[in-house]
């Protein structure tokens, strides 16, 4: 059996014992095990030869041919595709569809004539079949091996030589050496070391999948965000029917990309068309303006719905869904101090239709002019929803946002015309005088 240490990550210190505390740097729970590397001390260094550095501009880089998976919205946020040979993280919380996405993508890989392998160490292949019988006819010729032992799942992928390859997940494959529980940064790391040998020497794409804690962080897996070429993060709420892939790091594309996917019957829908939906799903009460946001390139324009309401607590709620609740106090703070608007004594909820997240500065001015329409009880929209766009500066001026010519088009397409920075509208208080009927703006 290989020997292991425990090794801080703070400071390299080795230890032959698990401390709770490193005896080298005195940082607590650092000590992650490690196999050993073999002993090389002793021997006299062998007088290696020079290397020789080539010109880039002179490798010689195969035409990287990329494996469509026939869901759309995976392949856009891959950069187009799976890469031979690559290695992809995918997380997210539990039940959020990455077991039903990475089967439907096999399936596809499948009937498309590419061999491929789906490990699952949770599920029975009973369950995985039942779920696969959702999916339809191609998930169904996906091959299955139920194992856990990563020596084993490395022999099969040796033996079968797929094109690409499953684990779900990450965190149930233990390898034999450690004696970490599955699941632990040790183990987690040599798995994926293993598997990312294999990816790269036989060309198999191998997709992990990983959980993520309550806080929200790739459990374990954060260890390996800079081993994999791509992290994926599969977000939205479990009881919500919208849910996003987003790329946090991506060595074969760009990282701005996102897909919306809903939750059905028969296993994940892309939503193409999101923007339609959610504006033919938004109301034209007091509270409610379209945000016309950026999902990496694309434009969507998705609801902002907010909901003010007197209260006697101290300090009162600010409740935030899908947006930055730091950003809504900036905005909250803007609107009392540069718009004469101070819900100091009220309870703010501010929510994204769908269960959609957006996480850019442009989304304030379209929260702003909610709060301000629901704080006064007024709608904005006269025929069609109100449609806005931009970030608001501590100063209470309107600031230009990346894009938009394309947020625009994108708000023109559904008949919306949207606010935004610029064309007269310099200051938050200029935009809420363009949108409030004057009987109804603040002092
Ligand atoms: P799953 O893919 O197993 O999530 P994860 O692997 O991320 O834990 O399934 C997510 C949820 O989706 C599960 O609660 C059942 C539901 N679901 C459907 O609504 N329709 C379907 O066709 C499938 C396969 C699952
Ligand atoms: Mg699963």
């Amino acid at each position: 059996m290989a020997r292991t240490v425990f090794a801080c990550s703070a400071c390299a210190h080795e230890s032959a014992k698990w401390h709770g505390r490193c005896p080298g740097c005195g940082e607590w729970n650092t000590l992650v095990e490690e196999r050993q590397a073999p002993a090389r001390g002793g021997a006299p260094r062998r007088a290696a030869k020079a290397g020789r550095p080539v010109a880039l501009a002179e490798v010689e880089a195969p035409a990287l041919a990329r494996l469509g998976t026939g869901i759309g919205e995976l392949d856009r946020v891959l950069g187009g595709g799976v890469v031979p040979g690559s290695l992809v993280l995918i997380g997210g919380s539990p039940g959020i569809g990455k077991s039903t996405l990475t089967a439907a993508a096999l399936g596809n890989l499948a009937a498309a004539g590419r061999s491929v392998l789906y490990v699952s160490g949770e599920e029975s292949p009973a369950q995985v079949k039942l779920r696969a019988e959702r999916l339809g006819p191609a998930a169904l010729r996906v091959p299955i091996l139920a194992e856990t032992d990563l020596e084993a799942v490395l022999a099969t992928i040796e033996a079968e030589r797929p094109d690409v390859c499953v684990i779900d997940s990450v965190q149930t494959l233990y390898a034999g050496g450690l004696s970490g529980a599955p699941g632990s940064v040790g183990q987690v790391r040599e798995v994926a070391g293993a598997l990312m040998r294999v990816a790269k020497e036989r060309g198999t794409a191998v997709l992990l999948v990983g959980h993520v804690t309550k806080e929200g962080a790739l459990a374990g897996p954060r260890v390996l965000e800079h081993l994999v070429d791509c992290v994926l993060q599969f977000e939205g709420e479990r009881e919500r029917t919208y849910r996003t892939l987003r790329a946090l790091k991506n060595r074969f594309g760009s990282t701005n990309e996102a897909g919306v996917f809903e939750m059905r019957d028969s296993g994940l829908v892309e939503v193409e068309d999101a923007s339609a939906r959610f504006v033919a799903e938004a109301t034209l009460a007091p509270g409610s303006v379209v945000l016309a946001a950026m999902e990496g390139s694309r434009p969507l324009l998705v609801e902002v719905q907010t909901l003010v309401a007197p209260t006697e607590l101290v300090p009162p709620r600010r409740i935030a869904n899908g947006v930055d609740r730091n950003r809504l106090a900036l905005i909250l703070a803007v609107l009392a101090r540069h718009a004469g608007l101070s819900l100091s004594s009220s309870d703010v909820f501010v929510s994204l239709a769908g269960g959609v997240r957006v996480d850019e500065p442009g989304a304030d001015l379209a929260i702003a002019l909610a709060l301000a329409s629901a704080a006064r009880g007024a709608t904005l929209a006269a025929e069609r929803p109100l449609a806005a766009f931009g970030e608001i500066g501590l100063t209470g001026e309107l600031r230009h946002v990346a894009h938009p010519d394309r947020r625009v088009a994108e708000a023109r397409k559904f008949g919306l015309s949207p606010l935004a920075p610029g064309d007269g509208l310099g200051t938050l208080k200029e935009a809420l005088t363009a949108a409030l009927p004057a009987a109804l703006q603040a002092a």
